[in-house]
């Protein structure tokens, strides 16, 4: 296997974002072959390396359930300040202390907390339809909706003012920017590090009601600022670019499928099932990466100690493991799997209901309010963040 598997994106071919390339296929179906392919793969933080590459689902799930498989391997508190030398975010701890801090979040994402957002959510997906309609009859949708709304959902979230809105976009796609220089992520990381750090000594003040103030009322004495500043600023990287990728990938596919974007639009009842199915399909996240603690085995394979495993959550999604008929075709109609989009085991989304709901409400007030939705440029020129750590469209021109 010498077909090196370029970080940071699931490997999609050319043309069709919606499914992953032939090479992972092979290699996720291949039953004769005895060991995983190593690959030869790249970030900022970690520099060049090789690593396992997991694509079929049981060996996916099998190693994000095994806590032998470690997420914060990389974590070093005297290290220059990365997103993995951060205190404060989940995916830099294991075991017991991946515990100590997930519970002290987990009760911001509850369904309960999650449904009560649902109003909120719904004024900013209106609003920004407004805005949207009284500058059409065209635009491109990432810039006006799909980046906005996610982002003004997550800063309500974490009580972050209106006024620092775009400087907080400009950064976190900077942060995600996996074909950038260290130098320029270290600067980036400073600069939101310093950010969150003002946000924090005032809520340390004057505890908000969002989550850092919620956090800083139960937990105040027990956090740092440092150890906040890390929540603070994942939560808010997480939490929006992600949706940002998920809105845009799902309505260039409902629009590449006029049936299925019908389902969508005209039936009140369809969103829970169709946003499973659009998160299945499109797997935005990127290979999620383990090292492994001991010499260990995966799915028949040996896996060494020290070596790094990139989980392709796509190839995984495409899988026949997960019972499905013909994977690679959209159907929102589908009985909801049980799919891999926000991975699996310990460090499973904390946010996905979040993202669940955001999807469900804005996608179908998108299609209802502007039903001549239709893309302004040629398939092959919509254009792909094809950089970033989470796929997505960097441009979606639409007109109605
Ligand atoms: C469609 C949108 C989203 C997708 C596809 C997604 C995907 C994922 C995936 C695959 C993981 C696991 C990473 C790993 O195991 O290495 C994860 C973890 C995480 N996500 Fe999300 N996510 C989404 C939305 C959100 C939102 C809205 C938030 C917060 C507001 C969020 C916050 C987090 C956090 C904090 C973690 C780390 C959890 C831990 O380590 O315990 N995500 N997400």
């Amino acid at each position: 296997m010498t077909d090196a598997v370029p970080m940071p994106h699931n490997r999609r071919p050319a043309g069709c974002p919606f499914r992953p390339d032939a090479v992972l296929e092979r290699l996720r179906d291949d039953q004769d072959l005895r060991e995983l392919p190593r690959v030869p793969t790249s970030n900022p933080q970690l520099g060049e390396f090789e690593a396992v590459l997991v694509t079929r689902p049981d060996d996916v799930r099998e190693a994000l359930a095994d806590p032998r498989y470690e997420a914060g391997f990389a974590f070093d508190r005297t290290g220059p300040r990365t997103v993995m030398n951060q205190p404060g975010i989940l995916l830099n701890y294991d075991g017991d202390d991946h515990t100590h801090y997930r519970r002290m979040l987990s009760g911001a994402f509850t369904v309960k907390r999650v449904r009560s957002l649902t109003p909120a959510i719904r004024r900013v997906v209106d609003e920004r339809l407004d805005a949207l309609v009284r500058s059409g009859p065209g635009t491109d949708l990432i810039e006006a909706f799909a980046g906005p709304v996610p982002l003004l959902v997550i800063c309500e979230l974490l009580g972050i003012p209106a006024e620092d809105r775009d400087g907080i976009q400009r950064r976190s796609a900077i942060g995600t920017d996996a074909a950038g220089t260290l130098e320029t992520q270290l600067e980036n990381f400073a600069a939101m590090a310093a950010y969150m750090g003002e946000l924090v000594a005032r809520q340390r003040s004057d505890p908000g009601d969002d989550i850092l103030g919620d956090l800083i009322r139960r937990h105040g004495d027990e956090l740092s600022d440092d150890e906040l500043i890390g929540m603070g600023n994942s939560i808010l990287v997480a939490g929006h670019e992600t949706v940002t990728s998920m809105i845009g990938m799902s309505t260039l596919a409902l629009l590449r499928d006029p049936g299925q974007l019908a389902v969508v639009r005209d039936d009140a009842d369809a969103a829970p099932a169709a946003v499973e199915e659009l998160l299945r399909l499109l797997s935005v996240a990127p290979p999620l990466i383990r090292q492994a603690a001991t010499d260990l085995e995966l799915g028949g394979a040996r896996v060494a100690a020290g070596e790094r495993v990139l989980l392709s959550t796509l190839a995984a999604n495409h899988g026949t493991g997960l019972d499905l008929d013909d994977p690679g075709r959209l159907d929102v109609r589908r009985r909801p799997t049980a799919h891999l989009a926000f991975g699996y085991g310990a460090h499973q989304c904390i946010g996905q209901q979040l993202a669940r709901l955001e999807l469900q409400i804005a996608l179908p007030a998108l299609l209802r309010r502007l039903p001549g939705l239709r893309p302004a440029v040629d398939a092959a020129d919509v254009e792909y963040r094809t950089d970033a750590l989470v796929f997505g469209v960097a441009r979606l021109p639409v007109r109605w």
